[in-house]
């Protein structure tokens, strides 16, 4: 499945699935269309949104309703359901998958997140979780012991419940070995690529999870290189520029349009081999969210393989601003096709046919 030119590479359709379109009340920061337009200036062919929107999509209704809207992308569109007040609600939307926010703990208590657990081990939904323990929250720092504890509690309740755990965007080095036996976990490129060293660039670096210090993401990668990571995924998580350049900026990365090329970057270092790259970020995730992502399907993606610097300004989507500003990336993505239906980037992502 895996073709060479001297200057291109195609590889399967990648699979992001930690995504925020936001839309709605939110489409200030980004749309469901401009997200999409990211998603395949990067090369992703199907993606995992959050349910984070506003409202917040804990209700079948909603679910059902933004499901269809996602339905109309060019990319295939998979939504995980927020946590419902009403577990009833899971019942009547029957989501593959729920996600579940620091802020769903503080707000309904570890309790109702051992009976979601429960829930869905019986319909057969994955629960995905955010992982930090809000309870550790201390004046706006969200140190890396409140991602440990949040391990450690799902861990056990994994283990009484049955549920199928997958745990996102985790980053540290111990979450992962944490979570070996019991969960799956991913990685943002962001955990992988920056720390509190390198990014200096203000609120364009604040993220929850926090950047880390540069040792943690250094062995991060090291698990990664290992093949211990099951995922890789961006949380691209668009907010408008003013409110990331004002004194209390709102967390969150732009990164589908880079998310690829960053991840071939390490191959090229020699960090990671190929067959890792369409593993992390084509063939587990789409096992993951039930999509196609086979080349001989009509999903596949192109690079040229090239060295270039990352712009903001060359971004798809709404969101143009990154903290990986002149950052060397490698390959950069020229074409990628959903179904069969090629889009390639050429100023704009453009449909050809
Ligand atoms: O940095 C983040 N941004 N982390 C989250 O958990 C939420 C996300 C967002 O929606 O902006
Ligand atoms: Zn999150
Ligand atoms: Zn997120």
């Amino acid at each position: 499945t895996l073709q060479f030119s001297n200057r291109h590479l195609v590889l399967p359709g990648m699979v992001d699935i930690h995504v925020h379109f936001r839309g709605w009340e939110l489409s200030y920061k980004e749309t469901l269309e401009g997200g999409a337009a990211a998603a395949l200036a990067g090369g992703v062919v199907a993606v995992g949104d959050m349910p984070n929107t506003r409202p917040h999509i804990r209700t079948a209704e909603l679910y059902r309703r933004r499901m269809e809207e996602g339905s109309r992308l060019p990319v295939v569109y998979r939504l995980h359901m927020g946590v419902p007040r009403d577990l009833a609600e899971l019942d009547a939307a029957r989501p593959p998958t729920v996600k579940v926010y620091p802020e769903d703990v503080a707000e309904f208590g570890w309790g109702h997140v051992e009976a979601l657990m429960r829930r869905c081990a019986g319909l057969g939904c994955a629960v995905v979780f955010h992982c930090e323990d809000p309870s550790l929250f201390r004046d706006g720092e969200r140190p890396p012991e409140a991602e440990l504890a949040c391990v450690e509690k799902v861990r056990r309740l994994a283990v009484d419940t049955g549920a199928r755990v997958h745990l996102t965007h985790v980053s540290l080095p111990q979450t992962v070995d944490a979570a070996r036996g019991w969960a799956t976990v991913d990685v943002t490129p962001h955990h992988l690529l920056l720390d509190r060293e390198n990014c200096r660039l203000g609120g364009l670096c604040l993220v929850n999870p926090r950047l880390r210090e540069p040792r943690q993401r250094r062995e991060l990668l090291a698990r990664l290189a290992a093949g211990l990571v099951d995922m890789y995924a961006t949380d691209h998580a668009p907010h408008a520029l003013e409110e990331k350049l004002s004194a209390a900026p709102p967390p969150g990365i732009c990164s589908l349009e880079v998310a690829l090329p960053l991840l071939l970057s390490l191959w090229r270092r020699g960090v990671i081999a190929l067959e890792d790259v369409v593993r992390l970020y084509s063939y587990r995730p789409a096992r993951f969210l039930g999509v196609n992502a086979d080349p001989t399907a009509g999903y596949f993606t192109v690079v040229r393989l090239e060295e270039f610097a990352v712009r903001g300004e060359e971004f798809a989507g709404t969101c143009r601003h990154t903290p990986f500003e002149g950052f060397k990336a490698f390959g950069r993505v020229v074409a990628t096709a959903v179904g069969g239906r090629v889009y390639f980037r050429d100023g704009e992502v453009e449909e050809l046919c």
